[in-house]
């Protein structure tokens, strides 16, 4: 059965300038993008840290932004829009039990999923969908809120992503955030 998700109301607040004076998204997310990378942002919402992520992959690099809720995507389509940055952007509506990705086999650089884990019905299946899409050099951070996540939860999170082959790397200190930065296993393969 699928969890609740985040409300659209929600949504308009999450997508706040405000929140940037504790979650600055050029603070968190700058050491790991490079222009012209192809960058996934898993449950965008209105696209708070997806427009930064535009900015920072310049004109020759893409952001793929995907959500379950159609008006989350609509809402970030005409944010894009507004900011000029609609041509770095692909959004794509997904299904609860599917993130739709199977194009993107090994094509991802960097893989981002803010506030998103703990609301996904099958969190193996979701870190298994992301899998696939990395490439071999690519990374995964993954943000969960402190407030609503204990640090149990976060803990079963994390053995769901190294269950799917993904290792802890780091764990970078974000302001009210459980936070794990990842990368493919690859040993495991030989
Ligand atoms: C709390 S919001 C976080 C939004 C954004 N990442 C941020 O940090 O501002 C969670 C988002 O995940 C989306 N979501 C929930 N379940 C999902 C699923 N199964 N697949 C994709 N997106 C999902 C919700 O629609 C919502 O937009």
């Amino acid at each position: 059965m699928a969890k609740r998700v985040c409300p659209v109301w929600v949504g308009y607040l999450l997508a706040s300038p405000i929140r940037k004076l504790f979650q600055n998204p050029q603070r968190i997310l700058s050491p790991y993008i490079e222009n012209g990378m192809k960058v996934l942002d898993v449950g965008c919402a209105m696209g708070f840290f997806s427009l930064p992520l535009a900015q920072m992959v310049g004109s020759k690099g893409k952001v793929i932004c995907v959500d379950v809720q159609e008006k989350m995507i609509r809402s970030l389509e005409k944010r894009a829009r507004k900011a000029g940055l609609s041509n770095r952007i692909e959004t794509r509506i997904c299904h609860h039990n599917s993130l739709g990705l199977d194009d993107l086999k090994e094509e991802v650089d960097f893989a981002f999923a803010s506030a998103v884990v703990h609301e996904v019905p099958d969190a193996s299946r979701f870190f298994s969908e992301i899998y696939q899409t990395i490439k071999p050099t690519g990374r995964f951070l993954v943000i969960e809120p402190k407030g609503h996540i204990s640090k149990k939860h976060f803990n079963i999170t994390v053995s769901a992503a190294e269950q799917k082959d993904f290792k802890i790397i780091e764990r970078p200190q974000i302001g009210r955030s459980h936070v794990v930065l990842l990368e493919k296993n690859v040993s495991l393969r030989f």
